[in-house]
């Protein structure tokens, strides 16, 4: 029985659902259990019946959504381990480019450096994108800004700290996670894993949700909002990008230390490029090409 695809926003009542399907009440109820310990926000109002979280992104909301080719291929999930992981398998098995995975839940979701990246269930959207550009291994650092300028138009607050965290006075609202399987010099796939908190209560430590700034997000509609503002910016000039990414910049002109592979790099940044961040240091100017920032004097 697919009851996840026939729940809605609205509530309905047990026994039109046992009717649907031709089956007990008791199987219904049995059924929505399954779903809500898989992970998927089913809503269990008594005695009127059942629902989805209103705006859950199941691939019925989205599809009604979606402006252009990415995330048409959509595969939406209550509980993983990261949807990073899932992804990788669907790319070797050949899955095409714009194909997404989502998750209400991750049991291991990872964020960049090894951090752990840990949220609660229909706080946000957490999902990996596949992409398979058409492009050479040199022009991959341009995708993190691309990716970092979607999703803030998308969101329509926030500030970019280098190279694609989304942050507020309040917090940090977003983060991505870039995974690239080269062969040969030649770009096979790209795992760009998203995560947006959305909800304002519930997070960890130092986040903070879009529904802080804007009031009653659908999750639904603004997923596919960062799909639209992908598929835009993936197509833009590698001038638009940077530019739009200096207008939305909470780093430049800001004092920085970032922590780099090769050590920390302390100073003011001062611009970037597809090279990476550049940083005036006491000793001269440097370019970062990798690294997590830290603005100095805030969190
Ligand atoms: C960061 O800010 O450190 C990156 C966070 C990336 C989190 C997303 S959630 C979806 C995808 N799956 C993961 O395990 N991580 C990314």
């Amino acid at each position: 029985m697919d009851l996840l695809s026939h729940l809605t926003d609205e509530v309905q009542s047990g026994e039109a659902l046992a009717e649907q399907f031709g089956v007990s009440r008791v199987a219904i109820w049995k059924q929505v259990q399954k779903l809500q310990q898989e992970g998927y926000p089913v809503l269990s109002e008594k005695p009127r019946g059942y629902r989805l979280l209103p705006g859950t992104p199941t691939p019925q909301q989205v599809s009604a959504r979606l402006k252009g080719q990415l995330g048409r291929n959509y595969h939406y999930h209550g509980t993983v381990s990261s949807t990073q992981d899932v992804a990788r398998q669907l790319a070797t098995e050949g899955a095409p480019h714009g194909t997404v995975v989502l998750a209400e839940k991750q049991t291991r979701g990872r964020g960049r450096r090894g951090k752990v990246w840990n949220t609660p269930v229909g706080a946000g959207l957490y999902f990996t994108i596949i992409l398979k550009p058409q492009f050479a291994v040199s022009e991959l650092s341009l995708l993190p800004l691309m990716a970092g300028v979607a999703v803030r138009e998308a969101c329509g607050v926030g500030l970019l700290k280098w190279p694609n965290d989304l942050i507020t006075e309040k917090g940090k609202m977003s983060g991505m996670l870039l995974e690239a399987d080269v062969r040969a010099e030649e770009v096979h796939h790209v795992l760009l894993g998203i995560g947006i908190n959305v909800v304002p209560e519930g997070l960890p430590e130092g986040a903070v949700g879009l529904g802080s700034f804007v009031p009653e997000v659908n999750r639904a509609v603004l997923f596919a909002e960062v799909m639209h503002q992908l598929e835009l910016w993936m197509g833009m000039t590698e001038m638009a990008v940077l530019q739009a990414w200096r207008k939305h910049s909470g780093t430049l002109g800001r004092e920085v230390q970032v922590q780099t592979p090769r050590g920390m790099v302390q100073g003011r940044a001062v611009d970037l490029d597809a090279r990476g961040l550049w940083v005036e240091t006491p000793e001269g100017r440097t370019c970062v090409t990798a690294g997590d920032v830290s603005l100095v004097g805030t969190v």
